[in-house]
C-alpha cells in the first residue's frame, strides 16, 4: 500500500510520516507542494490515500483536488490544515466525492490522527498495541530522543533499552546492526512528544518574520485561534454556534441585510464582529454554568454591536475613550460613537431573540471593569453573568486586530488584563480567558 503526504513545513511532514509509520505499514511518498504532488500522482496510480496541507507555495490542496476531479481519480483525500473544505468551491461535494474524505484541523492530537487513518486502513494486528507506538530508527537517531525507548520481543512483551534523560546513540546502533528496525515509545510519551513538537512549530510560525498576528482575510480567524492555543474542539464548537446563529438571524428579514453588510465588508467591523464571536464563545465555554443559549447571545451581541457604524468605519475603530482618533472628531461624530451601542439596540428591539441579557452586552461593550470606558464611564459590579465574558472578548479581539502584535506582546497584554479584571464579577471571566488561550500563559 502507498500513501502520499503533501506538506511544505518539513517538521510537520516528518512528524506526519512518523505518526503514519506508528499506525500502519505502508510506503509513504512525500511532496512539498501541490504541483509536486500532481507529478507523483501521475506516476503512481495505486495510491490508497492522499493527505495535503491547504495552502502552499507552488500549488495547494485546491490544485491537487482539482486534478483528481478532472482525471476522475478516486482516492481518499484528507485536508490537514486550519483551512478546510468550506474554504474553496472545488470542495463543495467534498464529503460525497469520496466517502472517506476527511478534514483534520491543525494542531491535531495523535489520537485524532490515528482515528482518521484507522477509518481508511484496518490496523494490522502485529503493529498495534494499546500501550506502545512504533517509531523508526531514523527518527530516533535524527532527533537524538532522550526518552524511554523500548524494543518488542513478542506480541505483548516490550523491554526498555534506553531510559529517559539520556540519548545513547552507540547502544541504538548496536541494536540496529543486530537487525532491529523498530523501536517503541510508550503511547503517552509519544502523544506528549507530538503535541510539544506541533506547538513548537506553531510558536515558530508566530515568531517568524511577517508571522505576527495579522488578518489577511477573515478565514484566518481560526488560524489565529489555533496559534493562541485554543483547542480544536473549542474552535469547532464556536464555529458551529456562529453558523447556527447566522442561519437563525437570517430568518429575520431586518437582520439579513445587516448581516450581509457586516460580513461582506473587508474592514475592522467585520473582523471585530467575527473574531469577538469566536473569542466570546470559546471563553464562555469554560464556564459550565453558561448555556448554549448564552453562547448564542454572545454571538448575536458580537455580530450586531457596531451595526450603526458600518457606514463610518473610522468611528467603528475607536474602542477606548482615550483613543487619539476620538479627540480629532467633531462633537456630532463623538456623540455618534458614544451612543452606537444604544443605536444598535433600537434596531434589534423587535427581534424576539434579543433579550435583556444581550441588550446589556451591546450597551456596555466599551465599558471597562474599572469604570474608564464609555458611554457611562462608571464602575459597575452588578453586571449579569455573561457581560464580563463579552467585555473581555471584545477587548481582546480589538487589541489583536489593532495592535498587529507578536506572540510575545500578546502574552504581555494578557498579563495586563489580569490587573484590569482582578475583581468580581470580572475575575471569573479572566480566569476562563487564561484557560482558553493556552499559548498566552
Ligand atoms: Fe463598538
Amino acid at each position: 500500500m502507498k500513501i502520499l503526504i503533501v506538506e511544505d513545513d518539513l517538521d510537520i511532514l516528518e512528524l506526519v510520516c512518523t505518526m503514519v509509520a506508528g499506525i500502519i505499514d505502508v510506503d509513504v511518498l512525500t511532496a512539498s507542494s501541490g504541483y509536486e504532488a500532481i507529478e507523483i500522482i501521475e506516476k503512481n496510480s495505486d495510491l490508497s490515500l492522499i493527505m495535503s496541507d491547504f495552502k502552499m507555495n507552488n500549488g495547494g490542496a485546491v490544485e491537487v483536488y482539482k486534478f483528481l476531479l478532472e482525471k476522475k481519480i478516486k482516492v481518499p483525500f484528507g485536508i490537514v490544515s486550519t483551512y478546510g473544505p468550506k474554504d474553496d468551491d472545488i470542495f463543495k461535494n467534498f464529503y460525497t466525492d469520496h466517502p472517506q474524505n476527511f478534514h483534520l484541523m491543525k494542531p491535531f492530537s495523535f489520537n485524532d490522527f490515528e482515528e482518521r487513518i484507522e477509518r481508511i486502513f484496518p490496523k494490522p494486528k502485529n503493529l498495534v498495541h494499546s500501550d506502545f507506538v512504533r517509531i523508526g530508527a531514523d527518527f530516533v537517531k535524527r532527533h537524538a530522543l532522550p526518552l524511554q525507548i523500548y524494543i518488542r520481543l513478542s506480541e505483548e512483551k516490550f523491554v526498555m533499552i534506553q531510559d529517559k534523560g539520556h540519548y545513547d546513540g552507540v547502544m541504538l546502533d548496536n541494536y540496529i546492526q543486530r537487525g532491529i528496525e523498530d523501536f517503541f515509545l510508550k503511547r503517552e510519551v509519544f502523544e506528549a512528544y507530538i503535541l510539544e513538537t506541533l506547538q513548537q512549530t506553531q510558536a515558530k510560525m508566530a515568531q517568524a518574520p511577517g508571522g505576527d498576528i495579522l488578518f489577511e482575510a477573515i478565514e484566518e480567524v481560526q488560524l489565529v485561534l489555533s496559534r493562541l492555543g485554543v483547542n480544536q474542539e473549542t474552535i469547532i464548537y464556536a464555529e458551529s454556534v456562529i453558523e447556527e446563529g447566522l442561519k437563525s438571524f437570517r430568518n429575520y428579514s431586518k437582520l439579513c441585510d445587516l448581516l450581509d453588510r457586516i460580513l461582506t465588508m473587508n474592514h475592522y467591523v467585520q473582523k471585530h464582529a467575527y473574531l469577538t464571536a469566536y473569542f466570546c464563545v470559546a471563553i464562555a465555554k469554560q464556564n459550565t454554568t453558561l448555556t448554549a443559549r448564552d453562547h448564542r447571545r454572545l454571538v448575536m451581541a458580537a455580530l450586531f454591536k457596531d451595526i450603526c457604524l458600518v457606514e463610518t468605519p473610522l468611528l467603528a475603530e475607536i474602542f477606548y475613550i482615550k483613543d487619539k482618533k476620538m479627540q480629532s472628531l467633531s462633537q456630532t461624530q463623538q456623540h455618534k460613537v458614544m451612543i452606537h451601542g444604544q443605536d444598535a439596540c433600537y434596531i434589534l428591539e423587535s427581534i424576539p431573540e434579543f433579550d435583556n441579557i444581550t441588550r446589556e452586552m451591546v450597551l456596555t461593550h466599551h465599558e471597562r471593569p474599572k469604570g474608564n470606558g464609555f458611554p457611562r464611564g462608571k464602575e459597575n459590579k452588578n453586571y449579569q453573568a455573561l457581560t464580563p465574558y463579552f467585555m473581555i472578548g471584545c477587548q481582546f479581539s480589538h487589541d489583536l486586530i489593532a495592535g498587529e502584535r507578536s506572540m510575545k506582546e500578546m502574552i504581555h497584554l494578557a498579563q495586563n488584563y489580569a490587573f484590569e479584571y482582578e475583581f468580581a464579577p470580572f475575575k471569573e471571566a479572566y480566569d476562563h480567558f487564561v484557560l482558553t488561550f493556552n499559548a498566552l500563559s
